[in-house]
């Protein structure tokens, strides 16, 4: 790998420049102690939602809405986008975020929640996307259950799926690098699943159900 890499890497990462609302949620999430997509994964949320056509997406792990803002921008107009995040205060500040950004409140379903009690009350094959930012040591169970939520052609979305560079290195047994390196086996071994790891950010983890 040549040795630039690590500046193209800086270059692509602050592609393409973003608007007020992202640096507002953005500054939003520091204050509240919360860490947002990066820039990269926020243009590729975009890009994925307007791509996939979605009109029907999930999110488990709303923040002050850096992701939410992000998805919303790429998904149609008639589009619902459904996050979910224990903390109130967080959602308070998503909310902000989506209302800033213009999107119609009815596009926007924010449940006050922990993924593990939401997701299984979800119907199944009804969602086009789902992306998954939350607590790590949940990520497995949320993975089985994205797969149950999904459509056909249905688009999973994982963050933070090198944890820090950390995944690619057998010899680090942290927990949540663990966890992760276990989600990415799971995806790789289910022959439903098409899928490729982008290093966008801290490595988001895409999977297409067949
Ligand atoms: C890294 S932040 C999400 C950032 C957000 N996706 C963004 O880019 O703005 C992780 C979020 O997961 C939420 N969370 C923690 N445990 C959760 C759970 N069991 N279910 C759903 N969300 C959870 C936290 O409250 C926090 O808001």
């Amino acid at each position: 790998m040549s040795a630039d890499k690590s500046t193209s890497w800086s270059y692509a990462e602050a592609q393409p420049a973003e608007n007020d609302v992202l640096r507002r949620a953005r500054e939003r999430s520091h204050e509240l102690g919360l860490f947002p997509v990066s820039q990269g994964v926020a243009a590729t949320l975009t890009v994925l939602a307007a791509a996939s056509k979605a009109q029907t997406a999930v999110e488990v792990g709303t923040g002050a809405g850096v992701s939410g803002v992000a998805l919303l921008r790429g998904l149609g107009p008639k589009a619902v986008l459904t996050t979910i995040d224990p903390d109130v205060d967080h959602l308070k500040a998503a909310r902000e975020a989506f209302l800033e950004s213009g999107s119609p409140a009815n596009r926007t379903r924010t449940i006050s929640g922990r993924g593990q009690d939401v997701l299984p009350r979800l119907t199944d094959a009804a969602y086009d996307l789902v992306f998954i930012d939350a607590d790590k040591p949940s990520f497995p169970d949320y993975v089985l259950q994205a797969v149950r939520l999904l459509k056909s052609g249905g688009l999973l979305i994982i963050n933070d799926a090198l944890d820090k560079d950390r995944v690619s290195d057998p010899a680090i047994r942290d927990a949540s690098t663990v966890v992760l390196r276990e989600v990415g086996k799971m995806i790789r071994e289910n022959e439903d699943l098409f899928s490729a790891m982008l290093p966008t950010g801290d490595g988001l983890l895409l999977a297409v159900k067949r």
